[in-house]
């Protein structure tokens, strides 16, 4: 679903961000990104959902080299990503149903064919009782669940994102990651940039771990939660 075969990254005059990195993440897998500040993990995100290009190598996605696509195509291979920021990005003038709706509405699709999905999936992540809420009337938990269900509305292959839990308490954490989970279970591939280790190791998901440009594969044996057993990893992805 996603290779990077011998990707560099250097921005301008700066030092090489990532050297000659090798990662391959199968259709349906769920990896945490890890690693130091300043590692490289929203450079190498940026990559996979095209919002940067590597200075060297080439990066796959869905068995497509990105490198040798049209730009239609290019905006074709951007709709099946969806992207979580730690920030949210909603806007702020527009309800949540108008945030969430809002890439169907770029995509030309007429309101009857979705909006009983966007309901069904707005109360999925609990913001039933927000839809025509504005933003800045919701906490950070919500916001981020409400970006959840943006990124997700136009059932993308890949969700990449990047400290989704960095602006909510350490409970509401777990909970978005429960809720990547649930997708991931449904066939998404996800890959999920985060500096907090209480996070990674409560869940079986294999950590790639991203320090001196170089990536490490580490399967990852979570620490019993109380709410939710949680089987032992098994894999380790080369
Ligand atoms: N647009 C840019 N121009 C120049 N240098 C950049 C740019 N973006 C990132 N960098 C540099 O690349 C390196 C990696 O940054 P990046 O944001 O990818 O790290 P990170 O692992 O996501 O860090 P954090 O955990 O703090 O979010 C840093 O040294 C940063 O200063
Ligand atoms: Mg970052």
């Amino acid at each position: 679903m996603i290779r990077l075969d011998q990707v560099s990254l250097s921005y301008e005059k700066g030092p090489e961000v990532l050297k000659d990195v090798n990662l391959h993440l199968p259709e349906g897998s769920f990896h945490f990104l890890t690693g130091p500040s300043g590692a490289g993990k929203t450079s190498l995100l940026k990559l996979i959902f095209l919002a940067h290009r590597a200075s060297a190598g080439r990066v796959h996605l869905m068995g497509q080299d990105v490198a040798a696509l049209s730009r239609r195509q290019l905006a074709k291979a951007r709709r099946q990503i969806g992207v979580v920021f730690q920030d949210f990005r909603l806007i702020d003038h527009l309800s949540i149903y108008d945030n969430v709706t809002l890439p169907l509405r770029v995509a030309g699709q007429k309101e009857a064919s979705y909006q009983q999905n966007v309901i069904e999936l707005l109360d999925w992540v609990g913001l039933g009782g927000h839809i025509h809420a504005l933003p800045e009337t919701l906490s950070g938990g919500e916001k981020q669940r409400a970006a959840i269900a943006r990124a997700v509305i136009t059932r993308p292959k890949i969700i990449i994102a990047d400290e989704p839990t960095g602006n909510v308490d350490p409970e509401m954490g777990i909970r978005l990651i429960r809720l990547l989970d649930e997708l991931n279970k449904m066939g998404t591939t996800i890959l999920l940039a985060t500096h907090d280790q209480t996070l990674w190791s409560q869940f079986a998901h294999p950590r790639l771990h991203l320090e001196d440009g170089h990536i490490r594969h580490i399967a990852n044996t979570p620490e019993p939660h109380p709410e939710a057993p949680i089987a032992v990893a098994d894999e380790v992805v080369t």
